[in-house]
């Protein structure tokens, strides 16, 4: 199996990197852009393995990517690399149309010429994985689960993009026939996340006893999913998804921020007491514009039709997540220094026009 993955270089991509080469064995072509959230040093000891090819090149750059399929006749791609994070959305929106609508729409016409090219059983057995999010189906004020079914109504610019993104997806896959699968994935945690999303940044403040900032009440609720759970739900659908459906996928781990946050200050509190407990670090501070109140996801579809369930052990995969970061300082040190995740983003009085 030989597959094209974008965003490699980045969280859940590098997770893909490091499972598939690892584990599977399979030779991959990574495009990634090296943008500030991409980085070599995620993909361990498979940076400059054999089986991995590392195209340095934007998904808009329609040459780089017909170039990358030519050179390495892809049997799937998975689609990672996005602009990923809320907040900087709020500040630099038009850098999420470009990457997240542009660059889409120009892979999927990459892999149409592509397909052009290959044999009728090459094109039969191909997947184009289309990665999403939960988000573009809005918030939940009450009870309920977002649903396959759920309406679109994105409300981040964040949020709004990917929607448009999967517009797109799905526009190739019925009008050209590329065969197209969806996913919309509830909030990821796990190892090699940038330091700007709540839970690393939460570890890394409470580790060197800086301020904790939590957005409004705290109350907000994310469905947290293990990033390595996340890589196999997508493999599942990659190999006996159908194409032109869409799965969710989600964690059955419900929690606030606030909880998030104050249980990586009761976890380093108890591997690296300090004289004061952490969580007086703690503060309230202005909400995030339109933050959405709560995620909440109903995995039944891939649960019956792939048979994937989440472990639903967030409290365990916390704390392997904050054991990750006291022992990787050189992997997060080189990019804390470089001011990632330093600077709150995303407050109205500071978004370009
Ligand atoms: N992190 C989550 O909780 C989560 C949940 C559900 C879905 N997703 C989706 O999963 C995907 C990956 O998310 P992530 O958290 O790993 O993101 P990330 O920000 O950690 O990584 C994104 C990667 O894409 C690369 N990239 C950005 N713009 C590019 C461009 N124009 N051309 C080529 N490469 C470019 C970056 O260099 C980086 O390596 C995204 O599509 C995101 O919407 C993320």
């Amino acid at each position: 199996m030989k597959v094209l993955i974008t965003g490699g270089a980045g969280f859940i991509g590098s997770a893909m990197c490091r499972h598939v080469v690892g584990k599977r064995g399979w030779s991959i072509a990574v495009i990634d852009k090296l943008t500030y959230a991409g980085h070599l040093s995620s993909l361990g000891k498979f940076s400059g393995d054999p089986r991995v090819a590392f195209i340095r090149a934007d998904i808009c750059d329609r040459n780089a990517v017909d170039e990358a399929f030519s050179r390495h006749r892809p049997d799937a791609v998975i689609h990672l690399a996005a602009e990923s994070h809320v907040d900087r959305s709020i500040t630099h929106a038009r850098d999420f149309v470009h990457t997240n609508i542009v660059g889409t729409a120009t892979l999927l016409d990459a892999t149409r010429a592509y397909l052009d090219r290959c044999s009728p059983a090459q094109k039969d057995g191909f997947r184009f994985l289309h990665v999403s999010t939960d988000e573009v189906y809005g918030s939940l004020e009450g009870d309920g689960y977002f649903t396959e079914a759920t309406p679109y109504e994105p409300r981040s610019p964040y949020a709004a993009s990917k929607a448009a993104s999967d517009h797109l997806a799905r526009a190739w896959g019925t009008t050209y026939g590329i065969p197209v699968i969806l996913s919309h994935c509830s909030n990821n945690y796990g190892p090699y996340q940038l330091p700007e999303k709540l839970i690393p940044l939460a570890i890394l403040n409470a580790m060197e006893l800086r301020p904790l900032p939590v957005y409004g009440d705290g109350l907000h609720v994310r469905d947290w999913l293990h990033v390595e759970e996340h890589v196999q739900a997508l493999l599942l659908m990659l190999e006996r998804g159908r194409p032109g459906e869409c799965y969710n996928v989600g964690g059955r781990s419900e929690r606030t921020n606030l909880h998030v946050v104050q249980s990586i200050c009761d976890i380093l509190d108890r591997k690296i007491p300090e004289s004061k407990a952490r969580r007086t670090l703690i503060s309230f501070v202005p909400d995030r514009p339109g933050h959405d109140r709560r995620y909440a996801i109903d995995s039944a579809k891939i649960e019956t039709e792939l048979r994937w369930r989440p472990q639903g052990e967030f409290e365990a995969g916390l704390e392997r997540t904050v054991e990750w970061y006291l022992g990787n300082r050189e992997w997060w040190e080189p990019i804390r220094a470089a001011g990632h995740g330093t600077k709150r983003l995303g407050l109205l009085n500071e978004t370009s026009k």
